[in-house]
This record gives C-alpha cells, sequence and structure tokens, in this order.
C-alpha cells in the first residue's frame, strides 16, 4: 500500500480587489459588471466572468437560462465559448467569476461547478498553459487559483482518448 497527496487545493486569499496585482483587479471588475448580462429569471442567481486572452483582451460573459431546466449554461462555459468564437480558443490566460443573488448578496467564494471545471481543463490544455482562476462572492474574500489542476486534480482529458490537441 502507498499513500498519496491528491488533493492540492493551494490558492491565495485576497480581502479585496484592492489587494491584488491590477490585471487581476479588472478582471474582477469586469465579472462584476459582467453580472448585468445574467439572463436568469427562473434561479434569479447572476453569476458575471470575465475571460482575460494572450493580447490582453477581456471577453465578458453571463449565465443563460431557458424554460427547459436542463438547457442551462453556466457563466464560465458561455465566456470561455465565447472567446472561442471570437478566435481566442487556445488563448485563454485567465478567468475571474463574481455571483449573487437578485435579492442577497454572497459572501463566500463561489465556486465553478464541476461541469466549468471540466470545460476549463481542456481550454487550459489548449492553452498548454495554466490558466489562472479568480472567484469570489460580491462581497468578501476572493479566491485566486494558479490553474485548474487544483480544482480539478486526476481529471479526464483528451490525453486520455489519445488525442493531441
Ligand atoms: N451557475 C453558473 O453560472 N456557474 C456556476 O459555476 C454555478 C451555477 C448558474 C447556473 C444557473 O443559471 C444559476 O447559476 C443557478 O444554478
Amino acid at each position: 500500500m502507498s499513500e498519496h497527496l491528491s488533493h492540492n487545493n493551494v490558492f491565495l486569499e485576497f480581502q479585496s480587489p484592492e489587494d491584488m496585482e491590477p490585471a487581476d483587479q479588472e478582471l474582477l471588475i469586469a465579472a462584476r459588471n459582467a453580472m448585468k448580462l445574467a439572463y436568469s429569471p427562473y434561479s434569479h442567481f447572476l453569476v458575471g466572468a470575465a475571460v482575460r486572452v494572450e493580447d490582453g483582451s477581456i471577453i465578458p460573459g453571463a449565465n443563460q437560462e431557458n424554460a427547459s431546466y436542463g438547457l442551462v449554461i453556466c457563466a464560465e462555459r458561455s465566456t470561455l465559448f465565447t472567446a472561442n468564437n471570437l478566435g481566442y480558443g487556445d488563448k485563454v490566460k485567465a478567468i475571474a467569476i463574481m455571483a449573487k443573488g437578485e435579492d442577497f448578496e454572497t459572501d463566500k467564494p463561489v465556486a465553478p461547478c464541476g461541469a466549468c471545471r471540466q470545460v476549463l481543463k481542456e481550454f487550459q490544455d489548449r492553452a498548454g498553459q495554466p490558466i489562472k482562476i479568480i472567484f469570489s462572492g460580491s462581497t468578501g474574500p476572493i479566491h485566486k487559483y494558479e490553474s485548474i489542476d487544483e480544482l480539478l486534480p486526476a481529471s479526464f482529458g483528451p490525453r486520455d482518448l489519445n488525442i493531441q490537441i
């Protein structure tokens, strides 16, 4: 028998956006503004995301709901797919996410769901370098991860299919 440290959940915590480096601050502010783009008449939960790409452009996005509930697309995936559609599919460097209720503030970091982590993993594979992940509530601390690997250890990906992307 051997023992392994398999869950390497290392992150930085900041108490306010001003404590972060300017580029991260800017990205988190873009995610805050992107909460206005949420189409969420069913959950009344507003999730904004912003992706920074290689040339420095920032691409915003938000969750998109549907009367057929299972078709809901989270802010993270909505934004990543927009980045792809703008020609940045293999050029994503960082993503910031912020979420709140229509009638309540969130005071703890709102982490990306499992499905979005899987999609982020593939975008990281395409980028060939770590994608930084920053998320927070509408108030309270901000968490920053250096890559998807800390949030999705032991992941499944193109390599398992013997595919080089
Ligand atoms: N949601 C996101 O946009 N991102 C997540 O990582 C978790 C959930 C959205 C989906 C749905 O519109 C609402 O939040 C409630 O689940």
